[in-house]
């Protein structure tokens, strides 16, 4: 061989094998994710591009049906390796079995393990949960309050700190979608979801809203915000009927929270199963592409919510055939469906679809490479296992945050001569339907969906946290609440009576109340303690406002709206019944007198014959001390309007306030609300200490929708004299 021939040979054989040896550009970390998603697609098959644009439930990996159970091989290779599905969820109360931290790893592991093997290309599944108040499929994961619980703190940082540990403990399982947190309002009580929103203004939702996914997207766990958008407002209070909104209050009320969760960077989002002024969302191009993408600029994907796409042929009654939904939900902008149980037909359904134009390859390109990227960001590729003995070790019983979390939830209705703290009593009874029911104080999506199991979480209740918590000297006695006799016996020796009242746990649509109502016996069995004459301290557990018959109104001499405070009730309430925290939640949302005021919010349009006053009015809620105010200055900045107050508490104990500014409008041709919160910010004060805090009220707080009445124009700022306020204190600011 000549010499130049050898040297062309040698040069061919590093060339291929450096060929050989290199890496595919999407499975190096060194890359930039943009070119490593489109790396991956160009490799990728169309029907490899469908599979990731496909969420099933586990129990389809166990049974091929709703049977839990272990992972089956063949068809773990049917749906991940055949089909190429790229995502799995657990449904509310879906897990392994049985369910315990190391199994839940080791099934995410096992998931992993079959896509990254036996997959083609070794594309990582990802895996879906709800943990909507910790990790609370999962049996001995410490539950949280429900958000609703969580608003009623107005604290922000605690609420990251939260949403942190509990994308920790997901992380730890391997399990890195979660569909959290719910960026819907709660105004109006008698949805069955109203307990899992952060209540009922767009500002306070937003902020723990972004907290959330802060919280969570700090451990590397894909936040979810859902269900965009109009969810919480069906019609006539029942889930998912259909909403009718206008764009003013779509634009000024419901988007905001949406817009502060993507402002924080969130990942996903989730569709809103019902419809918006006629037209489903899962149908929705002008919701999910122009608005969500458009103008709020989403890059993230895009999930379905469970079974929708087929709920636009049997329920919405929108689209005559599957093909047809499926053509109308994905080209609207949905790019993941969750469907549960029937990933065949879909499959063939949307290849059918792309194969005869009806659905773009464009549009499919995009949706799987959204799915893509969220792999990328989550850092799947890189680290696709968890270390089982870090599950187990994480998954303890860490409960300080919980404690704190329903601490600072706790919310004081009444105090009628200082019956609370219970500093004078030597013997308490404590009964009720909700006093020693762990489920109660969990509510539902606690280890199953509706919370019956609620109980298999650990907890402390009301009556072990008072039993364990009583100071020295102090007996508390427990009577079963449908035993009259025992009640009466045991209320004779007392010197106050908790009680606590309440609601089963349920979730979505088995928890719609159309009255407020608790049942019957729980309203007789207060008639029957207050036929005994002694101090009545009420304690509520429940995910809404209640009401109450106005011959109860004032019978407890204390009410604590305790909401569903989860694994740490019973500390936390002994810590507050007996003085040792003194209360500083305040109501996320307007208590009515009666359901009929519904819906009745603080940020309702001017009444032009003044409507019954609500029962507790938004952000009320009493403490042990008393705080007052003085409002110091205001001024316009470029972005913000400042205000300084000074706070000042006058009692005798140290407390927490949730100084809280709110804005009325100037007349500007078209209704404004009455008041919107504009800034708040919580405060700790020793007895007689004063602080003078600066409250930032972003702009666009003040910004209304402008125009006539189907105008589809954006908030602005409109020039005018808007009237601040705190308390009972007002100071003025022109907006140029
Ligand atoms: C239906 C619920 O509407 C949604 O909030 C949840 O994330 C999915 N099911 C998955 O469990």
């Amino acid at each position: 061989m000549t010499r130049i021939w050898r040297f062309a040979l040698a040069w061919v054989v590093c060339f291929v094998g450096s060929l050989a040896l290199a890496q595919p550009i999407y499975k190096d970390p060194t890359q930039p994710v943009e070119k490593r998603v489109a790396d991956l697609l160009s490799r990728m098959t169309l029907e490899e591009k469908l599979g990731q644009m496909t969420q099933i439930a586990v129990s389809k990996l166990m049974s091929d049906g709703w049977g839990l159970g272990p992972l089956k091989a063949e068809l773990l290779e049917r749906y991940l390796v055949q089909r190429g599905i790229g995502a799995v969820l657990s449904g509310g109360g879906m897990g392994p079995v049985p369910n315990t931290p190391r199994a839940w790893a080791e099934m995410t592991n096992a998931i992993q393990r079959v896509a990254l093997e036996k997959g083609r290309l070794g594309i990582p599944s990802l895996y879906g949960v709800d943990a909507v108040h910790g990790h609370n499929n999962l049996v001995g994961a410490t539950l949280y309050p429900h958000n609703l619980g969580l608003a009623a703190t107005w604290n922000p940082a605690l609420v990251e700190q939260v949403a942190r540990r509990v994308g920790q403990e997901l992380r730890a399982t391997g399990t890195l979608w979660n569909f959290a947190p719910v960026a819907d309002l709660g105004r109006d009580p008698r949805w069955g979801r109203f307990y899992e929103t952060f209540g009922e203004d767009s500002l306070l939702a937003g902020s723990l809203v972004a907290a959330t996914v802060r919280g969570l997207q700090a451990t590397q766990v894909a936040a979810t915000l859902k269900h965009f958008v109009g969810y919480g407002q069906p019609l006539g209070g029942t889930d998912r009927s259909p909403a009718f909104l206008a764009p003013r209050s779509l634009q000024e009320v419901w988007l905001p929270p949406f817009r502060a969760g993507l402002e924080a960077g969130a990942l996903t989002v989730m569709a809103n199963s019902g419809s918006v002024n006629g037209v489903p969302v899962h149908a929705s191009r002008y919701l999910l592409t122009e608005v969500l993408r458009g103008q709020m600029g989403f890059k993230g994907v895009v999930i379905s919510d469970w079974n929708d796409i087929d709920k636009l042929v049997n329920d919405h009654k929108v689209a005559a055939t599957f093909a047809d939904a499926v053509a109308l939900s994905i080209n609207a902008g949905v790019d993941v469906y969750m469907v549960p149980m029937e990933a065949d037909r879909y499959l063939q359904t949307l290849k059918e679809l792309v194969e005869a134009g009806r659905i773009p390859r464009a549009r499919v390109d995009e949706a799987a490479g959204r799915v893509l990227w969220l792999k990328f960001q989550l850092g799947l590729f890189e680290r696709p296992y968890v270390e089982v003995a870090e599950a187990e070790k994480i998954i303890e019983a860490q409960r300080t945050l919980a404690k704190q979390a329903a601490l600072e939830s706790i919310t004081l209705l009444e105090n009628a001569a200082f019956t609370l703290p219970l500093t004078n009593v030597r013997t308490l009874l404590v009964t009720g339907p909700a006093a020693a029911d762990k489920t109660m104080q969990m509510g539902g999506w606690s280890i199953d969906w509706q919370g019956k199991e609620g109980a298999k979480a650990p907890g402390i209740t009301l009556l072990e946290g008072l039993q364990k918590g009583a100071p020295k000297g102090v007996k508390v006695a427990y009577a079963d609440p449908r035993d009259a006799r025992a009640l009466a016996a045991t209320a004779r020796a007392a010197d106050a009576v908790v009680v606590a009242l309440g609601e089963k746990p349920y979730a979505e649509s088995e928890g719609n109340n159309l009255s407020g109502e608790l049942p019957a016996e729980q309203y007789k069995l207060l008639r029957d303690l207050k036929a005994l004459g002694k101090p009545i301290v009420l304690v509520l557990f429940a995910g809404r406002p209640l009401v109450f018959p106005p011959d109860l109104w004032l019978t407890p001499k204390a009410i604590l709206m305790a909401y569903l405070p989860g694994s740490e009730a019973g500390s936390a309430l002994a810590d507050v019944l007996f003085g040792r925290y003194n209360p500083s939640g305040r109501l996320p949302f307007t208590w009515p007198r009666l359901f009929a005021q519904v819906p009745f919010t603080y940020d309702r349009y001017p009444d032009i014959y003044p409507k019954a006053e609500p029962l507790y009015p938004f952000g009320y809620g009493l403490s042990y001390t008393d705080f007052a105010y003085r409002l110091q200055a205001a001024r316009a900045t470029p972005n913000a309007v400042e205000v300084d107050v000074e706070v000042r508490n006058t009692g005798k104990r140290a407390g927490s306030d949730v100084v809280q500014l709110y804005t009325r409008f100037p007349p500007l041709g078209f209704l404004a609300p009455r008041e919107r919160l504009v800034g708040f910010a919580k405060v700790n004060l020793e007895p007689g200490q004063a602080r003078s805090i600066k409250l930032i009220a972003p702009l666009d707080r003040f910004a209304l929708v402008p125009g006539d009445v189907f105008s589809l124009e954006t908030p602005r700022v409109l020039p005018g004299r808007y009237v601040l306020r705190v308390g009972e204190q007002t100071v003025a600011v022109d907006l140029r």
